[in-house]
């Protein structure tokens, strides 16, 4: 992508530290400001190859050290003639290692060994057809004319010595590059994003072909790594960790039960927001069929006494946080001391976290925040943990593998995301035990016609909101007036945008008439069809 940004400089940006795949081979993306830098590392990995995006400033040394079996250099925003623009080490070219440049990356590569990148006459934006000129190595088995997705301002207008075209496009002559005797590619297309079609055909050809490695990133190899390198951290200490009920921390659980058995100790904090059935189940599943113990903590008078009266979602927001940290401090003394906390901290967290923190003295990462989803803004400062963080280098759906694969249920698996504070961000106005109940039940009603439809897949989350107010309805020959429900059914990719969902109209009907039958406090439901922007997915 072509349009001027500068990236941060050297004493602003932190070099990604890498979390290190020693026994295993794995490719390295230097990451130069690509909003699909982590989206190329996933592509790497569903091809069962351990990578990792690291920072564009990683060293020579860090590079020789790791001996990665290839690296890719992403795009990124600036064009190579920017001033300040980012560049990596020309050492790089001389280590013998296969290196694919994508967009910035191969105009980088261009510059850097003699060749020529101009602004283009036009530049190239979304998809366009390859025709190839080399079907060999890079591009075996790409069909020729297959499309490929574009975006950028600046081509390559004169190659480097040594360079052969592989491939070009109507408007970009040198769409495909390559030095087969020093193993060095460039591609100006994106072949990670989904529109590329021959993408990942391409992707697979640099990592088996000409990188020369094997399919070792497995769940079963992770799983067994995961496992001694707990141990080997953990040692004979102890580790607290708080149970959620999601995947993430369900998956962490089992993981470090395996490896270090009762050196953990799992808590589960009821705040009472869960959904109806939900804390059985779970402390079902744990206690009988996975042989985990579990510390219930039945927290749900503490946190309703604390909401009482407030009606303000900023403030229920901070209450819910501070009320965990009080609880979850109380219960690790009492059940403590532990000298770590696990985190179910991901890669896509590790990728992102600017704000790493390091104890000075050890030099370990320290946990000043459980995560994030517990909405907690910080634990104490008498009592900070050393952290253990297994799930670290699993993107979310290697996390749902793993799950799988250790024997968690598809419900919890595949469940949608649910919020940390959980009901209590669905019930407009006060929270009390009544309205927890009719929101409870309107929920399971929900949940129960998406799934018995085999809807729930298409579907980013369905939920009910309870609102504050009451309107007039008739029941028989009576008169109600009641609180209504606002469903929440949407469609997203991540959360970060979102539409609301064309469910059926008989699903809907039924949803409805079910609830204001069933639920008692309820005469009315409505159907949001805010996308987001401008709504948000949750209603506080
Ligand atoms: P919004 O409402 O901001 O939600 O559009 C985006 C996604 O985040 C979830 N969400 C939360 N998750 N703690 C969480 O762990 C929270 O406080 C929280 N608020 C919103 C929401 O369910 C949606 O998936």
């Amino acid at each position: 992508m072509n349009t001027a940004v500068t990236l941060p400089t050297q004493q602003e940006d932190q070099t990604v530290e890498s979390l290190g795949q020693i026994n295993r081979q794995m490719i390295v993306i230097l990451d130069f400001g690509s909003q699909y830098s982590e989206l190329i590392a996933r592509r790497i990995r569903e091809t069962q190859v351990y990578s990792e995006v690291l920072s564009y400033r990683t060293t020579i040394e860090q590079l020789r050290q790791l001996n990665p079996k290839g690296i890719i250099l992403s795009g990124g925003p600036n064009s190579v003639y920017d001033k300040g623009a980012p560049k990596c080490d020309p050492e790089i070219w001389h280590l013998g290692i296969p290196i694919l440049g994508v967009c910035y990356g191969m105009q980088l590569m261009v510059q850097q060994l003699g060749g020529e990148v101009a602004r283009a006459e036009r530049g190239e934006y979304g998809k366009a057809s390859l025709y190839i000129d080399d079907p060999t190595d890079l591009l075996t088995n790409v069909e020729d004319g297959t499309t490929m997705w574009m975006s950028h301002g600046d081509s390559v207008t004169s190659m480097p010595p040594g360079f052969e075209l592989l491939a070009h496009t109507e408007n970009t002559p040198c769409a495909a590059i390559g030095d087969h005797e020093r193993k060095l590619y460039g591609v100006q297309f994106h072949p990670e994003v989904v529109h590329s079609v021959g993408g990942l055909a391409l992707i697979r050809n640099f990592v088996y072909h000409i990188c020369e490695c094997e399919p070792t990133w497995t769940t079963a190899a992770f799983v067994e790594d995961a496992i001694r390198e707990i141990r080997a951290k953990v040692g004979n200490k102890r580790v607290l960790l708080a149970l959620s009920g999601g995947v993430d921390s369900s998956t962490l659980a089992f993981l470090l039960h395996k490896a270090i058995g009762d050196q953990l100790t799992c808590v589960f904090i009821d705040q009472g927001f869960m959904r109806k059935y939900e804390p059985e189940r779970l402390l079902k599943l744990f206690q009988e069929q996975f042989h985990i113990p579990v510390e219930y903590v039945n927290a749900r008078d503490r946190f309703l006494t604390a909401l009482a009266g407030v009606t303000d979602p900023e403030e229920k927001r901070r209450i819910i946080g501070h009320e965990f940290i009080r609880v979850f401090e109380e219960e690790s003394k009492r059940l403590g001391p532990f000298d770590y906390l696990a985190q179910g901290t991901l890669y896509p967290d590790v990728i992102e976290s600017a704000d790493t923190n390091v104890d000075p003295q050890t030099g370990e990462r320290v946990a000043v925040k459980i995560k994030s989803h517990h909405n907690v803004g910080g634990l104490p400062k008498d009592l900070r943990f050393k952290l253990v963080e297994p799930l670290r280098k699993l993107f979310k759906d290697e996390v749902r593998k793993v799950g799988r694969s250790i024997g968690l249920p598809e419900e919890i698996v595949q469940r949608h995301p649910f919020p940390g504070p959980g009901l209590a961000i669905r019930i407009l106005g006060e929270i009390t035990a009544e309205r927890l109940k009719i929101l409870r039940d309107a929920d399971l009603i929900v949940r129960q016609e998406i799934n018995q439809r085999g809807l729930y897949h298409q579907y980013w989350q369905a939920f009910a909101v309870l609102l504050p107010i009451k309107s007039v309805g008739v029941m028989g020959d009576q008169r109600t007036y009641a609180y209504p429900i606002v469903l929440r059914i949407i469609t997203s990719e991540d959360g970060m945008t979102a539409d609301w969902a064309r469910v059926p109209y008989d699903v809907l009907e039924v949803i409805s008439n079910r609830i204001v039958n069933e639920v008692k406090g309820v005469n009315r439901v409505v159907y949001d069809i805010t996308s987001k922007p401008p709504g948000t997915i949750e209603w506080e």
